[in-house]
């Protein structure tokens, strides 16, 4: 035990981790340097936006976050008071009024959020601005919930907002990430043809861009010499047809898991198969679990944590759920939700397929309500850890 021979610093494989660089979407970054560069030179003058949209786990959120903390940096050391805020519209289930409440408290935390309207919350962020001199980069991700909530009403604001007030300086600079681009159809004529100009589109990873991208994580994350280039190869060839990245990191990292139980100083395609076999590609797990809330969360966490404990287990009981429950709402601080209240929990995430429920129990003795997991207890275990620590 003690210090792996796989992995140099496993967090680099965090799929929250921003990489310093991001192969094949450097013309990406610089398009949207390029946008947003008349920022830097005529502050308050110009005011820039961006629509990225790609599929899922084409680096939508690395990108717009790299270019956020690249750009932020680049800004201030010109001396402009410059701020990048990402906000995830989904996990504020897709309401402006919640995004800008969130917006204004990355400004000022604990700000109120009751006695507003979004109106009046977007004017009060621009007095907001202007009070502190700050520029903001505003990263709605996973924006697609927001339009299909509130339609065009709220992009229209935030793309417009400075129409009517031509004397104001320009400080406010929203980008919106669509994983559907097919949505900005919806979009009245007027806000459309103000973002026509500014759309990036990112294309679907091919092999080679999975060759490359596992490469540069692979570098970053494991030790040399613990990765073989046909090992890679043959995660590219898993991931290429889905072009998700996300997918193919996470294929990275089990096999890598998998090399370290066997004591194998080295990555063997076996352990990649073993990764791919215990890794049911499902697309929209992360989503699902994104529109949980947080109690939702913490239960789900308590049945994979329960699975995890008992891995021979199929089922486990809700009375054994429920006292996990509670020792999680303990250490995350909250206060745990009534009985009545798991059992909506638990027909709600059976609905979203992120549970089975099975009331007869079979295979086990007794007569109670049995629940099962058809992602793997670790994985998911993992995910939600991940969401509830707010990355
Ligand atoms: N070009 C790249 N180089 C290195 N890592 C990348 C690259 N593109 C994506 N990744 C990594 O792949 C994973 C998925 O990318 P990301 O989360 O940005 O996808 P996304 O388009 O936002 O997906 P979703 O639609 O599900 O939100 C992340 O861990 C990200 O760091
Ligand atoms: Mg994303």
């Amino acid at each position: 035990m003690g210090v792996s021979r796989i992995f140099k610093d496993e967090s680099l494989l965090d799929l929250s981790y921003v990489p310093p660089r991001l192969p094949r979407r450097e013309e990406e970054l610089r398009i949207l340097r390029s946008m947003f560069e008349p920022i830097l030179r005529k502050p308050g003058s110009v005011a820039p936006r961006a629509v990225v949209t790609g599929g899922i786990g084409s680096g939508k959120t690395a990108l717009t976050q790299r270019f956020g903390i690249d750009f932020e940096k680049e800004a201030r050391a010109r001396g402009l008071n410059f701020k990048c805020i990402h906000v995830n519209c989904q996990i504020l289930r897709g309401s402006f009024f919640m995004i800008l409440v969130e917006t204004v408290r990355r400004i000022i935390p604990g700000f109120p959020r009751r006695g507003f309207g979004a109106n009046e919350l977007l004017d009060s962020l621009l007095e907001l601005l202007e009070d502190e001199n700050l520029y903001v980069l505003l990263i709605l991700d996973d924006a697609d919930s927001l339009l299909v909530k509130e339609g065009s009403t709220p992009v229209y604001a935030l793309t417009r907002v400075y129409e009517s007030k031509p004397e104001m300086p320009r400080r406010l600079f929203p980008v919106f990430v669509l994983r559907d681009p097919g949505l900005m159809r919806d979009l009245n004529h007027a806000t459309l043809s103000y973002l026509r100009g500014s759309i990036v589109k990112l294309r679907k990873y091919g092999l080679d861009d999975m060759i490359e991208v596992l490469e540069y994580r692979a570098s970053l994350a494991l030790r040399s010499g613990s990765y073989l280039d046909r090992t890679i190869r043959l995660i590219a060839d898993m991931a290429a047809p889905m072009g998700d990245a996300r997918y193919a990191i996470e294929l990275l990292y089990r096999a890598g898991k998998y090399a370290e139980a066997d004591e194998s100083p080295v990555i063997m395609p076996e352990h990649v198969r073993k990764a791919y076999q215990s890794l049911e590609y499902y697309p929209g797990l992360t989503e699902a679990l994104r529109s949980l809330s947080k109690h939702e969360k913490l239960f789900l966490l308590a049945v994979a944590r329960c699975l995890e404990r008992e891995s021979e287990e199929a089922y486990v009981t809700m009375g054994e759920v429920e006292g996990l429950y509670r020792v999680l709402c303990e250490s995350y601080g909250e206060k745990p939700r009534a009985h009545t209240q798991l059992w909506k929990y638990m027909r709600n995430l059976s609905f979203l397929s992120l549970l089975t429920v099975n009331p007869s129990g079979r295979g086990r003795r007794g007569r109670t309500t049995y629940m099962g997991l058809n992602v793997a207890a670790s994985y998911l275990s993992k995910v939600l850890s991940k969401m509830l620590e707010g990355v």
